[in-house]
């Protein structure tokens, strides 16, 4: 997991380059995340979640996988890489590279998997739920992660476009709990018999399953896992966001003038 986690972490720095955010997490302890450096989205979940996916793949070895929502690639890249040293057979994401610089993400996806020769990981250009059912190559997924618009009724949109192509032992993942779109689509899946986790990990992950035993293994798997846990009040993400929005305005006021000045001290010293 560690060793997977330093292979992407090192691809990524030679084929582009990034920038941390929320260094020690989010909501909960944990990060960092990155964005491609000078673009403020999209943010890739944060490595403490990556473990999340390792002890998912060690213990369940997934065989085929679906993710929506790939930006550049950094979550794709360390699952397949897992995946790859647990029997994994197929990776496939789906992307509309309709946030941010969509094109660069792409592209840097794409090279982030070339150079760790990811040849289970399969990139696809289409927006979800329209271009699902042409994207996916199994007929049925061990395990799906849902990371793309976290809006609702998008995120339900994105569960129940693939849903056809699960079983009762998918698992499925969502990131941030803390975003409108994710507990109506969890609303969803209850009705469709799924129990699901919420994870204090830095942006809230969910782990959700139809499968009684398998369900039970994942509580004990993460412990401080929380079932059905209470939504957040309605004003938290806008806080976050807009808290968010004034730290990177800041950050692009400061570090152009901070990083001068320390050209002209290292001038004065030489
Ligand atoms: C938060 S980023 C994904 C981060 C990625 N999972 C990671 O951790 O490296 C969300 C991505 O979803 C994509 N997206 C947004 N709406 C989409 C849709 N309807 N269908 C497919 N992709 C979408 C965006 O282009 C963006 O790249």
């Amino acid at each position: 997991m560690t060793d997977s986690l330093n292979r992407v972490v090192n691809a990524l720095n030679e084929v582009a380059e990034t920038s941390l955010v929320w260094q020690r997490g989010l909501l909960n302890t944990g990060g960092p995340h990155r964005v491609l450096s000078g673009t403020l989205f999209p943010i890739s979940i944060g490595e403490d979640e990556c473990a999340v996916f390792g002890r998912l793949i060690e213990q369940f070895r997934p065989a085929h996988a679906f993710i929506v929502g790939n930006a550049f690639g950094f979550s794709s890249c360390y699952i397949a890489d897992v995946m790859r040293h647990h029997g994994g057979k197929s990776l496939v994401t789906l992307d509309s590279e309709i946030e941010g610089n969509g094109q660069d993400c792409a592209a840097v996806a794409r090279r982030l998997a070339d150079k760790l020769e990811l040849t289970l990981l399969k990139n696809k250009k289409g927006r979800s739920p329209a271009d699902t059912a042409w994207a996916v190559e199994a007929a049925r997924h061990d395990l799906v992660f849902i990371d793309a618009d976290h809006s609702h009724p998008q995120v339900t949109y994105d569960f129940e476009a693939i849903l056809p192509f699960t079983d009762s032992k998918t698992i499925f993942v969502w990131h941030d709990f803390w975003l409108s779109g994710i507990v109506p689509c969890l609303r969803v899946a209850e009705k469709q018999g799924m129990r699901w986790l919420w994870l204090p990990t830095s942006c809230e992950m969910v782990l959700g399953v139809r499968d009684e035993a398998i369900f039970a293994n994942l509580q004990k798997m993460f412990p401080d896992g929380v079932e059905n846990q209470q939504p957040h009040s309605p004003l938290l993400a806008p806080a976050i966001l807009a808290k968010e929005f004034a730290r990177q305005a800041w950050d692009a006021v400061t570090k152009p003038v901070l990083s001068r000045l320390n050209t002209f001290r290292r001038t004065l010293s030489d």
